[in-house]
């Protein structure tokens, strides 16, 4: 399988690695003068499909293999490695305690992204990034395993903290942030970690996390892979959920990448786009 792919935009059309192609592109726009930089993924079927129900009746959705895979979470772990902070959700906690999840939270520490784990260093960077979960329900356990490396671990929530979760939470090591109302907005998000020192915040989550960024107009920059199958299903989600949004959010291309060797010859388009500024 071949590892180059074929850059289509800016021009001119050049051939170059998959691996190393988030890495090693400035992940700040060259115009970028912000303090706090905010950035999510996603991959999705040509149909808009990011997720379906999962068959074995948990209520739950799950990424599909029809559109995940290695090529692609290669680039997702790529754009973990320059994160200061995931922003997860509430949501993925729960698909991770039913085995559904693609992964622990990255960077992952198997073997083909220990290279990943060498730049973090090389850059002075701790070994992982640290987390931020959003959630109201607070009905999530949080792995031990997020808190062996030193990471902090915040959690912002509408719950009480006198709850019995949010304590069992505190307890646990969390740092739990309350706000009010029924759901954290994406201005609170990135001001409270913004003035925790965080400059390059990676959004995991769905397609509500999503929404929370773009109702605020906080989210910078969106990487968005589309492998072009239609799969259908009814009750999978797509990248954006929720109400419509006030205001339209209006992105620019600034990088498209044709690869073709991604399920087996299907192939997928690797695009990142920028808010206008
Ligand atoms: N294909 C892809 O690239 C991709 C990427 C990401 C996710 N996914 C899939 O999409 C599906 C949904 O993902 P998800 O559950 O992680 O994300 P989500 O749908 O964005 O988030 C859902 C949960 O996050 C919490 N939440 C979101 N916004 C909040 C806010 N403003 N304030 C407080 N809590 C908030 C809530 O948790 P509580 O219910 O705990 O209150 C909510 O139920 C999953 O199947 C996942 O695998 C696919």
């Amino acid at each position: 399988m071949s590892d180059l792919i074929t850059r289509l935009w800016p021009n001119p059309t050049t051939q170059t690695a998959l691996r190393g192609l988030y890495l090693n592109s400035p992940l700040l726009p060259p115009d970028w003068t912000g303090q706090t930089f905010v950035y999510s993924n996603f991959v999705t079927s040509l149909d808009g499909r990011i997720a379906l129900p999962d068959a074995n009746g948990t209520g739950l959705t799950v990424v599909p293999d029809s559109i995940a895979n290695p090529r692609d979470w290669r680039l997702f772990q790529e754009l973990a490695a320059h994160a200061d902070l995931l922003i997860t959700s509430g949501g993925y906690l729960r698909e991770f305690a039913a085995g559904l999840a693609q992964d622990s939270l990255p960077v992952s520490t198997d073997a083909p992204y220990s290279d990943l784990l060498e730049w973090r260093r090389d850059q002075g960077l701790p070994a992982q990034p640290d987390v931020a979960v959003l959630s109201s329900s607070l009905d999530f356990v949080l792995p031990d395993a997020w808190f062996a490396d030193g990471r902090r671990v915040f959690v912002l929530t509408t719950a009480d903290t006198a709850d019995t979760a949010a304590l069992q939470l505190q307890a646990q090591g969390v740092e739990l942030l309350t706000f009010p109302g029924t759901a954290v907005s994406g201005r609170a998000v990135v001001d409270v970690l913004a003035a925790r020192g965080y400059r390059r915040i990676y959004s995991v989550g769905g397609p509500y996390v999503l929404r929370t960024l773009l109702a605020d107009n906080v989210l910078d920059t969106l990487f968005l892979t589309t492998v072009p199958r239609l799969i259908g299903g009814t009750g999978g989600p797509g990248i954006l959920e929720g109400l419509p949004l006030d205001c339209p959010v209006d992105l620019q291309l600034s990088s498209l990448y044709y690869d073709g060797s991604a399920h087996e010859g299907v192939g997928q388009l690797l695009a990142r786009y920028d808010r206008r500024r």
